[in-house]
C-alpha cells in the first residue's frame, strides 16, 4: 500500500480500514489487529462508533510501532463547540490510549448553527498547533458548509470524509474539495455491501479477475478519493487489502463513473439535523 500527500505535506496510506458498525470489545480488537497483520497502517473510527477502546487495544497488542500508523477519529455532533470539542478530543485520546492523533474530524456540519463549526475548527486548530493532531479534516461537508470554512480557518481543511462508492458519486462536492487541494476519503466505498450485487460491476470485475469489492476500491482510487472498507471477516480483509494492484481501463472507469444513482444510505448533509 502506499502513501499520498496531504496538503500539509503529511503521508496517508491510501486506503484505511473502517470500524463503524464493529462492536466495541473484542470484535473491534480482533477484527483491527487482523487488519494490521494484512497490511493495513490506517485505521478509522469515531467517538460515535463507540469503538474507540477497542482500536486502541488492537494496536498496542499489535506491536506495530505508533509512528508506522495513522489513525483517525472524529468530532461526534453533540460535543462541537470550542470547549466542548477540546474535552471530546481529550476523551477519544484516553479511550484510545495515544498520545497523539493523525487525522482529526468533524463529523457533520451543523446546518442549524453553522457558527459552530467555525468554533469546534478553532478548537481543532489549537490541538494541531500543540502537535497533538498531525492533520484537520471535516466529514460529510459541501462545499456550501466548506467555502465559510475555508474563508476563515488558519489551517484549512486536508481531507473531507463523504458517502462515495459506484452509483454516488457526489461530483460537486468531489470537484470543490479536489480544486482546494482537499483529500477525498470515500466512506461506504462498497455502499455499506448493497452495491455488490450489481450486475455492471460484477461483470466489470470479472474481467480483471477481480472481486466486485475491489473494483469499487480501486475504482475509489482511480478517481482520486482514499477508500475506507470495513469488514469483520479476515478473508474480506485481506482481499481489500489486496486491491490495488490492478488498473481498471479509461473505459471501463467510464462505465463505472455512468452508472445511475444506486446504493445510496440516504443521509443527505444538508437535511441531517442532529
Ligand atoms: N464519516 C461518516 O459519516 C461515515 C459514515 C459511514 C461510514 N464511515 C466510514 O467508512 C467505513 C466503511 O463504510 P461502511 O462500514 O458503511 O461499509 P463498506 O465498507 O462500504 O461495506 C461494509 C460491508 O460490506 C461487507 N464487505 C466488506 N468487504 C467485503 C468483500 N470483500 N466482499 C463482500 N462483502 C464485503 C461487510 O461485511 P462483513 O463486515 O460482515 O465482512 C459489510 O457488511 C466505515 O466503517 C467508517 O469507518 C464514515
Amino acid at each position: 500500500m502506499q502513501n499520498l500527500k496531504l496538503n500539509n505535506g503529511v503521508s496517508i496510506p491510501e486506503i484505511g480500514f473502517g470500524t463503524w458498525q464493529i462492536p466495541d470489545g473484542e470484535t473491534t480488537a480482533q477484527a483491527v489487529k487482523t487488519a494490521l497483520e494484512y497490511g493495513y497502517t490506517h485505521i478509522d473510527t469515531a467517538a460515535c462508533y463507540q469503538n474507540e477502546i477497542g482500536v486502541g487495544r488492537a494496536i498496542r497488542e499489535s506491536g506495530v510501532p505508533r509512528e508506522k500508523l495513522f489513525v483517525t477519529t472524529k468530532l461526534w455532533n453533540t460535543e462541537r463547540g470550542y470547549d466542548s470539542a477540546l474535552r471530546a478530543f481529550a476523551a477519544s485520546l484516553q479511550k484510545l490510549q495515544l498520545e497523539y492523533l493523525d487525522l482529526y474530524l468533524i463529523h457533520w456540519p451543523d446546518n442549524k448553527n453553522p457558527a459552530l463549526n467555525t468554533a469546534s475548527w478553532q478548537a481543532l486548530e489549537k490541538l494541531y498547533q500543540e502537535g497533538l493532531i498531525k492533520a484537520l479534516g471535516v466529514s460529510n461537508f459541501k462545499p456550501r458548509h466548506l467555502q465559510p470554512l475555508l474563508d476563515t480557518a488558519e489551517i484549512k481543511p486536508a481531507v473531507n470524509q463523504i458517502e462515495y462508492h459506484p452509483g454516488f458519486r457526489q461530483e460537486e462536492t468531489v470537484e470543490f474539495c479536489q480544486k482546494h487541494h482537499i483529500l477525498v476519503e470515500a466512506w461506504s466505498p462498497l455502499g455499506s455491501g448493497r452495491i455488490l450485487q450489481n450486475p455492471d460491476l460484477q461483470r466489470i470485475a470479472q474481467k480483471y479477475n477481480k472481486s466486485t469489492a475491489q473494483l469499487c476500491l480501486r475504482w475509489c482510487r482511480q478517481n482520486g478519493t482514499l477508500p475506507l472498507p470495513k469488514s469483520i471477516t479476515p478473508e474480506r480483509i485481506k482481499e481489500n487489502a489486496q486491491a490495488l494492484d490492478f488498473e481498471i481501463s479509461a473505459e471501463d472507469m467510464q462505465r463505472i463513473n455512468a452508472l445511475p444513482q444506486f446504493g445510496w444510505s440516504g443521509s443527505d448533509p444538508d437535511k441531517m439535523d442532529f
